[in-house]
């Protein structure tokens, strides 16, 4: 692999290199019936390439050929015609699938295998000794927040549950491309947000990421670079930067003013421009950063009550290690801070968290169970919230030397 240059112009700041990973030309897949007449054309004519380091997304309604696009990526369908290359090779080469990691769209568990059992099954076909499998299952389980729930057959798990372990599974062989089919698809506004960390953390690492939604805002959150399909050919494609800019106008954003500057500004920006192109208004958040702020909220008040034990535990892990860290350890690190101890924060001479790194620091924050009538039946335990810091801690440690 080339060394992996760091990209300024990442708005997520992973490590990218002009490697190309993918690169698919003329790609066109045609189902046929039993009689060979053409069914569907799900794919046509589709050019694009993917870099090392990328998180690229493939975007388009419902059977417009995302999931087809990945299939033959994987070279799990044939295409009619094009050509395709993943590390220089056809998607068939047996040393290329080794490197890849892919969740597919609907979850493909063996029902009665719990967890672990399903992460050993996976490890064991990528040929993982005995003490690897169960290291890298160990973490994995921890980062996906399915720590506690190892040992329940995967049959019984909610969807979003089966999306983490299958999040989990396709990371068992430490792939440096991941593969990914709709990976927010059924989980809650908590595990979207922690998944979207979790794959711009594995690009920072370097690896590169393909995939496929119609969840327009985690895309956005995510992607250095999109296509958009329609009816299985490319309508549009660029960095979301290209794609959603508006050149011709320019946005201002300050704090509420009085009337009397409003209207100097506005008197000088109308000497220059006629009125009806000049708009002023307040800014909206998007929904996600109102629902994390929300559930913060309501998580904070019920912290409240035992406020004094978390608040000791959260000041030590904030002497503990801040200092030694590298700028992307300090990013996961603040994420896992308590909103309600931001003055040590910035003594130490760190930035203060974000807004939206209080919200999923708030959510981080275990809460107290509520007392169970004796003789109750025992309570399923749900997925844990994804533990940033331990999932780049993790991350770290399975990925070892590989950046
Ligand atoms: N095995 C198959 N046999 C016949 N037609 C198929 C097959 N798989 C997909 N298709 C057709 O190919 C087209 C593209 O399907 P595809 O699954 O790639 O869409 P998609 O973009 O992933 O959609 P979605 O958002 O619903 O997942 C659809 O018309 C679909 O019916
Ligand atoms: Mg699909």
């Amino acid at each position: 692999m080339t060394a992996a240059a760091f990209n300024p112009q990442s708005p997520i700041g992973n490590q990218k290199s002009d490697e190309v990973v993918v690169s698919v030309r003329g790609l066109t897949k045609v189902f046929k019936d039993f009689w060979n007449r053409p069914k569907a054309r799900a794919v046509d004519g589709v050019d694009f390439e993917v870099r090392q380091g990328e998180i690229f997304g493939l975007l388009g309604p419902n059977g417009s050929g995302k999931s087809t696009t990945i299939k033959l990526l994987l070279g799990l369908l044939n295409p009619t015609k094009g050509h395709i290359e993943v590390f220089g090779h056809s998607p068939r080469h047996v040393q290329t699938k080794s490197r890849i990691g892919y969740l597919p769209e609907e979850s493909y568990l063996y029902r009665y295998l719990n967890s672990r059992e399903t992460l050993d099954f996976f490890g064991n076909l990528f040929h993982l000794d005995k003490k690897d499998r169960d290291n890298r299952a160990e973490q994995l389980l921890d980062m996906v927040g399915l720590g506690r729930t190892q040992t329940r057959a995967v049959g019984e798990f909610s969807k979003g549950m089966q999306r983490r372990i299958g999040l989990a599974q396709a990371l068992i062989n430490d792939p440096d491309l991941v593969i990914l089919d709709e990976p927010t698809a059924g989980l809650d506004p908590i595990g979207c947000r922690e998944v979207k960390d979790l794959i711009i953390a594995l690009a920072r690492r370097g690896k590169t990421v393909i995939l496929s939604s119609h969840l327009l805002s985690d895309v956005e959150d995510v992607c250095d670079r999109v296509v958009i399909y329609y009816g299985g050919k490319i309508q549009a494609d660029g960095t979301l930067k290209e794609l959603l800019a508006k050149p011709d106008s320019l946005r201002i954003t300050t704090p509420v003013l009085s009337r009397e500057t409003l209207e100097k500004v506005l008197a000088i920006i109308r000497h220059d421009i006629s009125t009806g192109e000049v708009r002023v208004d307040n800014p909206t958040q998007n929904l996600e950063s109102y629902f994390l702020d929300v559930v913060a909220k309501a998580k904070l008040a019920a912290q409240e009550t035992s406020g004094a034990q978390s608040g000791a535990r959260v000041a030590e892990y904030l002497r503990g290690s801040a200092g030694e860290k590298s700028a992307g350890e300090k990013v996961l690190k603040k994420l896992s801070l308590p909103p309600a101890a931001p003055t040590p924060n910035i003594a130490a001479g760190l930035a203060a968290p974000t807004a939206d790194e209080r919200k999923l620091a708030a959510l981080a924050q275990p809460v107290a169970p509520a007392p169970q009538p004796e003789n109750s039946a025992p309570q399923t335990e749900p997925a844990q919230p994804l533990d940033l810091s331990q999932a780049e801690k993790k991350l770290s440690s399975l990925l070892g030397g590989k950046k």
